[in-house]
């Protein structure tokens, strides 16, 4: 797989919601390279390790990428406009497997992003999503995922969460492909071990983001692995669980 390195025009770069922004950039190479799943490494400006980005969809030359802003990185970036650039690295990591027949998605606040991508190349799934912040917004344009049946859980005062509805998914589905926070994909892995492989994409703040620091380290059966180069995508069996 090649990785490529771009000074990307930027073509949008809007707020969807309070601290949420989708940003296009005109990508190239990388943008006709990435599957989802993977990943671009955006410099931030001022700052000097790159952010980690899961690529949100694809058209053409162009990709968007969907974030919140939670440090000075991505405030940085969220100043940056229209005709701007931004100085990106991609696609990075490995992605999902292609999903098969009667893929179920589970999805915890931004993880819809790289599932939205990979339920782009499927149709006829089940798609969970689950919120705690977003519970009063959720960007339509995350949520956007024609032929496919979306259930939304926001965590209310019940305090159900959309794990706690999983278990009524898993019959007939062919494999779970989750994204979101550790602590879903945690409870997600206990209840679909056993029963369907699943797949979880995996978040570490990343250094160099391409296998060289050891900064971004899994505790896996068989040992550490990167989640930079080794993922983000696991095989959910593969992950230590009990270490997290
Ligand atoms: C493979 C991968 C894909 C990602 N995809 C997306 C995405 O599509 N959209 C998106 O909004 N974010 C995504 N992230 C997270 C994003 O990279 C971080 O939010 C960003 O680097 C934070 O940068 P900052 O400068 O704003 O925050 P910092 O100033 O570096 O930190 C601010 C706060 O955010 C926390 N933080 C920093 N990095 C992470 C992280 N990786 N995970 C959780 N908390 C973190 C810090 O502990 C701190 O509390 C992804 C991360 C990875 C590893
Ligand atoms: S971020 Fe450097 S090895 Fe993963």
């Amino acid at each position: 797989m090649n990785t490529f390195h771009r000074k990307a025009p930027i073509l949008e770069n809007r707020e969807l919601g309070p601290d949420i922004l989708l940003m296009s950039v005109e990508a190239g190479d990388i943008a006709s390279g990435v599957y989802p799943g993977q990943f671009i490494h955006a410099e931030a400006p001022g700052r000097s390790l790159r952010r980690a980005f899961s690529v949100f969809s694809v058209s053409g030359d162009s990709l968007s990428i969907i974030y919140r802003v939670r440090g000075k990185g991505t405030r940085a970036i969220s100043a940056l406009g229209k005709g701007g650039i931004l100085d990106i690295l991609g696609p990075l990591g490995k992605g999902f497997p292609r999903p098969g027949e009667n893929p179920l998605f589970l999805a915890g606040g931004l993880g819809a992003a790289p599932l939205g991508f990979l339920a782009s190349k499927t149709s006829g799934g089940v798609f969970l999503y689950g919120a705690e912040r977003e519970c009063d917004f959720i960007p339509e344009e995350l949520l956007n995922i024609p032929g496919h049946t979306l259930i939304r859980v926001c965590r209310g005062s019940s305090g159900e969460t959309v794990t706690d509805i999983l278990p009524e998914y898993l019959n007939g589905a062919g494999a779970l492909y989750a994204a979101g926070p550790t602590a879903m994909l945690k409870k997600a892995a206990g209840v679909s071990r056993g029963k369907l492989k699943t797949f979880v994409s995996w978040e570490e703040t990343l250094g160099c983001g391409t296998g060289l620091c050891m900064g971004c380290a899994v505790k896996t059966l068989s040992g550490y692995k990167m989640t930079c180069s080794d993922g983000p995508v696991f095989d959910a069996e593969e992950i230590d669980w009990d270490a997290c």
